[in-house]
């Protein structure tokens, strides 16, 4: 992870073959021991998967670094370079937490919280999104290609190609893209459709999602439409399901290594030596299932068919959008009733749940993942979660049960998971039964295939099929040096 800091002078708007725009730069801040601010490239995630290509090229990220003023002038991480597009105050709350997290995030989830539908917050997407287009119109090179991402930038492509046609969009949504009964209560539905329109490639997690996508463009633009194929006048976009994955060797040997072995026998001990650990990791949102998980487990304890003395639940949830009201009420909803779970079933030394909000780093969380007997994963809705693909890629010994909600995209590959419908509370407990008292054999053999799954549908194949899906000439990727 080697940063190398270029902090003397102003940020150069050199041109780049290759262009990531995401909401967010790959980098976190932390203070270094001198008291200074330090970034680091982020754990995981998008940019792992682009590191094998973005090594070969000099590619740039643009994306906001969190915080609102004036756009902090980043340091290159691993090479790419960092172009940060400034966000105001207004836009925070307008753009961020406004039509990104309280508009279109409830609304791609099932509504399972009530979107909000506000004309101020419309004005702040297209305002911030216009301006991620201007970022990329300036860094990307003559017929650079320029991959945007996920939800909040949903305007990009098409402004982008406005603003220079020339260019190779990619679009790629991360989280689910809803039925068209649902996305038509959006007051500017048919405007979200043309700016992804604006890509060469449109890429979800599911063909789910690929089919709604192209049943609304039918629908409100009444454009000719298939699963695969739109005729945009004389352009032709392209749309697949390229379900994202994990760095799965990375976390194997990370698994692996003594030390996160003998970590996990510690927080064996330090648990109680129980029969049972039951994990799960989540980020502290409505669509993750955490208090239907919570109900479900609570049963489960008052019918004594799990007992404090032989299972622990170890819930981390990390807090997330705290300054969006229904994160906030979520907490304070899952704290009160992780409080009376433990007040009620807990003993001195043994509570029912151990609850962690803290973050995690990668070793401490392979040591988690190795603990846990059974790792409960159950959504109400999710576009892909990797903490379950991360879950399986750690039990480098085939051992463990994954209980996963069917609603998980992740569902869709690791079918040999204990599959589960988490509104329904009965099902819930008679699958989290089932994980916990399953035959060793038979959990083996699940593992494996998932593992195996994995092994082969990594990260790295997940940027190769998409690239060169969006570069059909396999023109730009040659030229880039390929994602080996
Ligand atoms: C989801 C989204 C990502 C987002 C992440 C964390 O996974 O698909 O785009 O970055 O949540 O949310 P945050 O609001 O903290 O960026």
């Amino acid at each position: 992870m080697a940063v190398s800091l270029l902090l003397i002078g102003m940020p150069e708007m050199r041109q780049s073959p290759l262009v990531v725009v995401a909401n967010r730069l790959p980098i976190d801040d932390s203070v270094a021991p001198d008291g200074a601010c330090e970034w680091r490239r982020s754990p995981g995630g998008l940019v792992s998967a682009l590191h094998p290509l973005l090594r070969h090229t000099p590619a740039t990220w643009i994306g906001w670094a969190g915080g609102t003023g004036p756009a902090p002038h980043l340091p290159e991480v691993d090479g790419v370079r960092m172009h940060t597009v400034p966000l105001t105050t207004e836009d925070l709350r307008d753009h961020y937490e406004g039509f990104a997290n309280a508009t279109l995030w409830p609304l791609y989830h099932d509504a399972v919280e009530q979107p909000e539908y506000h004309r101020r917050w419309w004005e702040a997407y297209q305002r911030v999104n216009q301006r991620f287009a201007e970022a990329a119109a300036g860094v990307a090179e003559p017929d650079a290609l320029v991959w945007v991402q996920d939800y909040h930038l949903q305007l990009v492509p098409g402004l982008l190609r406005a603003l220079r046609p020339d260019l190779r969009i990619g679009f790629f949504l991360h989280v689910p893209f809803p039925p068209p009964e649902l996305f038509m209560q959006l007051p500017r539905r048919a405007e979200l459709l043309r700016g992804m329109l604006g890509a060469d490639l449109i890429g979800f997690q599911r063909p789910q999602a690929a089919h709604n996508f192209a049943q609304l463009v039918a629908k409100v633009l009444d454009l000719p439409a298939t699963d695969r194929r739109i005729g945009v006048g004389d352009r032709v976009v392209r749309v697949g399901a390229f379900p994202v994955s994990i760095d799965t060797a990375e976390m194997a040997a990370l698994a692996a290594r003594p030390e996160v072995t003998d970590r996990a026998r510690r927080l064996r001990r330090d648990l109680g030596d129980p029969e049972h650990v039951i994990l799960s990791v989540d980020r502290m949102d409505y669509t993750k299932g955490i208090e239907q998980r919570l109900k479900a487990y609570s049963e489960l304890l008052a019918s004594g068919h799990v007992k404090v003395r032989d299972t622990v639940l170890v819930q981390v949830a990390v807090p997330s959008r705290e300054r969006v009201g229904q994160y906030q009420i979520l907490r304070e909803r899952v704290e009160r009733e992780v409080g009376r779970i433990n007040g009620e079933f807990g003993r001195v030394g043994e509570p029912a749940i151990h609850y962690l909000t803290q973050t995690f780093d990668r070793a401490e969380l392979a040591a988690l993942y190795r603990v846990a007997d059974v790792m409960a994963v159950t959504p109400l809705r999710d576009g892909m979660n990797l903490v379950a693909k991360e879950y399986v890629a750690a039990r480098v010994d085939d051992t463990g049960a994954l209980l996963l909600s069917e609603f998980a995209g992740a569902a869709t590959e690791l079918s040999q998971a204990f599959l589960v419908n988490p509104h329904d509370l009965e099902g819930l407990k008679q699958k989290l039964l089932a994980a916990l008292r399953a035959a060793p054999a038979d959990v083996a053999a699940r593992m494996r295939a998932m593992r195996e799954h994995l092994h082969r549908n990594d990260i790295h194949a997940w940027a190769r099929s998409y690239l060169s899906a969006l570069d059909k000439s396999g023109s730009l990727l040659t030229r880039l040096g390929g994602t080996d």
